[in-house]
């Protein structure tokens, strides 16, 4: 199985995810402003990643997801964020994974933890009550394991149901 985790992190956050993700995937990592819709023909499961940004990930994610084609590949994606998912008022995901399913790929999983708040260095009241506790650094040691299991998990879901379609 040979996997491709694409990512942007404007503030490191999502890197240090992207990073544990790929050591144990043995997974070649490429940040999203390098990458070309062609990079992915060689690999068998492909992750997508960034921080989250007014509600979705990073919109260069977002617009690379809209000119790759996903040919029935698995793909999972992840994130970084200052505050929690939640139903339909805060769910983040939702934007990816509409166009990554309108590529064509089928997405197996998902991860998100929180990302420390570069944020409170940025202007912006209004967005501010989404981000959580200021002191906080994150991701912690306990995210990353987090990361490394869910990527675990990847690699036996995607030999689980390889095998079985
Ligand atoms: C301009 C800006 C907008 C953000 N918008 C959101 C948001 O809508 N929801 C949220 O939970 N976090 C938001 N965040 C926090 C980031 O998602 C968080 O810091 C993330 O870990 C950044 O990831 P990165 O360093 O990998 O880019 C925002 C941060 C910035 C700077």
């Amino acid at each position: 199985m040979k996997t491709l985790i694409i990512y942007s992190s404007v503030h490191g956050n999502t890197e240090k995810i992207s990073k544990a993700m790929a050591e144990v995937m043995n997974a070649e990592l490429k940040k999203v402003d390098d990458a070309i819709a062609d990079d992915i023909k060689n690999y068998d499961l492909i992750g997508f990643g960034s921080g989250i940004y007014y509600g979705r990930h990073h919109k260069n994610l977002l617009k690379f997801a809209e000119n790759v084609n996903g040919n029935g590949k698995k793909a999972f994606i992840f994130s970084t964020s200052s505050g929690k998912k939640l139903p339909i008022i805060n769910n983040f995901d939702k934007a990816l994974l509409k166009k990554l399913s309108k590529r064509g790929f089928t997405v197996i999983g998902n991860f998100n933890c929180r990302g420390k708040k570069a944020y409170y260095n940025t202007p912006g009241l209004i967005i501010r009550p989404f981000c959580g506790q200021k002191e906080e650094d994150r991701p912690n040691a306990e995210d990353i394991e987090k990361a490394k299991k869910f990527a675990e998990n990847m690699k036996k879901l995607f030999s689980e149901t390889t095998r079985l379609s």
